[in-house]
């Protein structure tokens, strides 16, 4: 692993399709980074197997064992020093973080979150996306802040809605494409062209009054 490496801990709850995109993006495609560390806070979670498979050390660190917040959080965060990551990804991560945890790495995690946010934060974005009538919807990747889903945003991508989707076909077609942009967002990062800073997101050194757009053909706009 060269230095160059952007070392990084993956978070997962669940499918974990993030976190075998990523991992697909560095066998085949040579993205420079380091997956050091896989943590789920399910034991179950299939996800758990695309870490096994690819070798990354794996964490289960269940939040039914702990008796509050906290304490698990506590445990995470102890897991992730021990690693000496430099970006948590929350790839599926069903767990809502304490403030001290979301200060301690504060413009050091990301968050995948199905929606073109500020719309729709937190659960069901699919349904919630049809009861309006949106004519599209999309992922986005932000840092993440004490609050739920709602930190600066670094990236989106957008799909149209069709009017005979459902919340499953919109997952079904929004999914290979949210791989897509974490890959590319990721890239970033591992390319050090993304900042966080006091609050604000910075691409190139410049502040970015709109989330980057990721294009059909893997660039920004
Ligand atoms: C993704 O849609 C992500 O935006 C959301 O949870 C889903 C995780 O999917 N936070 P997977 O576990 O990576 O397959």
């Amino acid at each position: 692993m060269s230095k160059q490496h952007l070392k990084v801990a993956v978070l997962i709850s669940g499918t974990g399709s993030n976190l075998k995109a990523l991992i697909n993006a560095v066998n085949q495609q040579g993205l420079e980074l380091h997956i050091a560390k896989v943590i789920s806070n399910r034991a179950a979670a299939p996800g758990i197997a695309h870490a096994v498979d690819a070798g990354i050390p794996v964490s289960v660190i269940s939040h039914a064992d702990y008796p509050d917040r906290q304490a698990h959080d506590s445990a995470v965060m102890n897991v992730l020093q021990e690693a000496q990551v430099e970006l948590v990804i929350l790839a599926g991560y069903m767990r809502i973080l304490g403030e001290e945890f979301t200060h301690a790495y504060s413009g050091r995690m990301i968050n995948l979150h199905p929606s073109l946010l500020p719309k729709y934060k937190g659960l069901d974005t699919y349904n919630r996306v049809l009861q309006s009538g949106d004519s599209e919807t999309g992922a986005s990747i932000h840092f993440v802040t004490a609050g739920l889903d709602s930190g600066p945003v670094i990236s989106q991508v957008r799909i149209p809605v069709f009017a005979n989707d459902d919340a499953t076909s919109l997952a079904a077609r929004l999914g290979p494409i949210e791989h897509k942009l974490v890959v590319a967002t990721v890239e970033l990062f591992c390319s050090r062209k993304v900042h966080y800073d006091q609050g604000r997101v910075l691409h190139e050194g410049q502040v970015i009054e709109q989330p980057l757009q990721l294009n059909n053909d893997g660039t920004f706009d």
